[in-house]
């Protein structure tokens, strides 16, 4: 295929990678806890042999440094926690949160969320699916870059179990308005709030270091629970 072919074939992906440096000990632990807890994009995941026990699974997209993942996975051992980063140091530090809390319960990819769905993930494989702080993309000419599109929501709706539960939250009022435009009229998707369309934080979602960055600047903070439909 010539460049400009491939180019008009790449897909609009929904991050810039931007490697910043790792410290000398998030490379450290890249060096010595990836091999034991870094996941392989190109191999389907068998969770049961990954984890070696049959347990609810949550899978967390865009994760940043991790701190919040790590709380939820300390906080609820009887659950196996998946975690997709593309930036390196904030893989790092989830490796060193791992690490330092003793945790079994974490496994790691570091590459693109949507092809390691299509590839790793089994079909109704998952109980959770977390977007926490999704890019918002601000720019209109960027919105198609929005990780919340139609195809994607088919995709997540065919990886979680029947009644499986979608968590997204976004200090971004337009990105929560883009959410209820996709996920509304989904078919294979119900909006669990009870005052709907949007829920208060679950006191099971830790705060993450972008929503802390948002609140010390004064934004507000938008939470929806999607289950996916019994059949
Ligand atoms: C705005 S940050 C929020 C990070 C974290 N959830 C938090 O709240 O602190 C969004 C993160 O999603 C990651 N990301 C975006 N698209 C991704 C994709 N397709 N696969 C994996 N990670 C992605 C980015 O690298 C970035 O770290």
């Amino acid at each position: 295929m010539s460049d400009s072919v491939e180019k008009r074939h790449r897909r609009i992906r929904s991050f810039v990678l931007r490697e910043g440096r790792m410290t000398p000990s998030q490379q450290r632990a890249m060096d010595e806890l990836w091999p034991q807890f870094g996941l392989d994009p190109n191999q389907a995941l068998d969770l049961e042999a990954t984890f070696g026990r049959q347990a609810p699974a949550t899978l967390e997209i865009g994760f940043g440094n991790g701190d919040s993942l790590a709380q939820m996975a300390l906080a609820e051992p009887e659950r196996d926690f998946i975690g997709i980063e593309v930036h390196g140091p904030g893989v790092g530090h989830l490796l060193l949160a791992i690490e330092k809390h003793q945790l079994t319960n974490v496994r790691v990819y570091r590459h693109d969320a949507v092809e390691v769905l299509e590839r790793c993930i089994e079909d109704a494989g998952l109980d959770r699916l977390q977007l926490y702080f999704p890019d918002p993309w601000h720019k209109k000419r960027h919105h198609k870059r929005r990780i919340v599109q139609t195809p994607f929501a088919d995709l997540v709706a065919q990886k979680l179990a029947p009644q499986g539960h979608w968590h997204i939250a976004t200090d971004w009022q337009d990105y929560a308005e883009h959410c209820l435009e996709i996920l509304e009229p989904h078919s294979q998707f119900k909006n669990t709030a009870s005052q709907p369309p949007f829920i208060e934080r679950p006191e099971w979602r830790p705060l993450t270091k972008f929503e802390q960055r948002g609140q010390r600047l004064g934004h507000g903070v938008w939470d929806l629970l999607y289950q996916r439909c019994a059949t």
